[in-house]
């Protein structure tokens, strides 16, 4: 069995770093684990042997059980079309300026595509743990609505409406009754403008059933997950990471963790300052000391308000650039679930 944990929060608190780290622990422990990861730091990159491999998994040259790919953050409705509608029509879908402004206008599309690949992965059933970093977009709810607005979008009631009935009479019509008045309206606005919209609107509506049932699956694989929530403690991240709990129900099984990274050393909270101390010391302590005890109560709120089990990564002095670094940051790390992601 393909377990699949999926590491999701705002953008710049480590969760492409957490991805990493946890990787290079369950392959360590003896897992065949891959990593999918989205546009890492070039050093991360190299520690994980992705710098310019792309999307497809690759077996890390010096730590066995170990895989990466690169989720391709480009990847997009085209991907999509590619995948669901006829050569043709895919094709013709893929050049109509219509379909590419759609595309870079629906902001699911990217976020849809992703996980499709991040699904193909898992039902690869290659691996035992795969590891899917998330694009930052929408704190990752994303992520995680994307096949079922997509499925939306082109089974939709505004689609259905404008494209009508059964398909092949539909575009008989069109050919038939609109297209002399699309020419009449060609002629006055100089261009084959409304003709591209209409066969825009027909193709897409050939991809539903390709597009909803694979909606559905890439939704099993989802909801069948593991979640961590990474966030930082700092006021935004947690606001994203809340959004996580309030809008998730329904989207997806519930998170495995909230996990606070980069915490301060809990003795900071109560740390004071010895007798002969400089003032500007003594103030600097002070300072860190609150900042920790705000971290704490950040954390403990968040428990008890959602019920959440909270994990902590410390704060590293020196980020894990290597894959040592990367076995390290996690040796102090507190309550992650482990075994829900079957490593003991
Ligand atoms: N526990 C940590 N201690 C110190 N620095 C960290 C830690 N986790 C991540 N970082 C650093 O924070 C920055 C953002 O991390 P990254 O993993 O790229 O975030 P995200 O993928 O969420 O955007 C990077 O420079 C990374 O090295
Ligand atoms: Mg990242």
């Amino acid at each position: 069995m393909t377990r699949t944990l999926i590491i999701t929060g705002a953008g710049g608190v480590g969760k492409t770093t957490v991805a990493a780290a946890l990787g290079v622990r369950a392959a360590r422990s003896g897992l065949r684990t891959l990593v999918v990861t989205v546009d890492p730091a070039r050093r991360l990159a190299t520690a994980l042997g992705v710098e310019d491999l792309g999307n497809e998994p690759q077996p890390h040259a010096a730590e066995p059980n170990l895989w990466a790919a690169m989720l391709d953050s480009t990847a997009s409705w085209r991907a999509v079309a590619m995948r669901h509608a006829d050569p043709d029509v895919a094709t013709r879908l893929a050049d109509n300026d219509f379909f590419k402004a759609a595309s870079e206008h629906f902001p699911a599309s990217q976020a849809y595509a992703a996980a499709d690949q991040a699904a193909t992965f898992v039902q690869a059933m290659a691996w035992d743990l795969v590891i899917v970093d998330t694009p930052p977009s929408g704190g990752g709810i994303d992520f995680f609505a994307a096949p079922a607005q997509m499925a939306d979008l082109v089974g939709g009631r505004l689609l259905r409406w404008l494209t009508g009935g059964p398909l092949p009479g539909r575009r008989t019509f069109y050919n038939l009754a609109a297209k002399p008045v699309l020419r009449i309206a060609d002629s006055v606005l100089g261009s084959d403008l409304l003709e591209r919209v209409a066969e825009f609107l027909l193709d897409l509506r050939t991809t539903y059933d390709g597009v909803a049932q694979r909606g559905r699956e890439i939704e099993r694989v989802l909801g069948s997950a593991s979640i961590f929530v990474v966030t930082t403690s700092d006021p935004a991240p947690v606001r994203e990471a809340i959004k996580f709990y309030r809008d998730l129900p329904g989207l997806a099984a519930s998170p495995a963790a909230v996990v606070f990274n980069r915490i301060l050393p809990e003795k900071w909270a109560d740390s004071t300052a010895p007798p002969g101390t400089s003032l500007a010391l003594e103030q600097n302590l002070a300072r860190w000391s609150a900042e920790t005890v705000r971290q704490r109560d950040t954390r403990e709120e968040f428990s008890s308000r959602y019920g959440a089990r909270i994990a902590t990564i410390p704060w590293s002095t020196s980020p894990p650039t290597d894959l040592d670094g990367l076995g390290r940051l996690l040796d102090e790390s507190k309550e992650l679930p482990w075994a829900e992601v079957g490593i003991s």
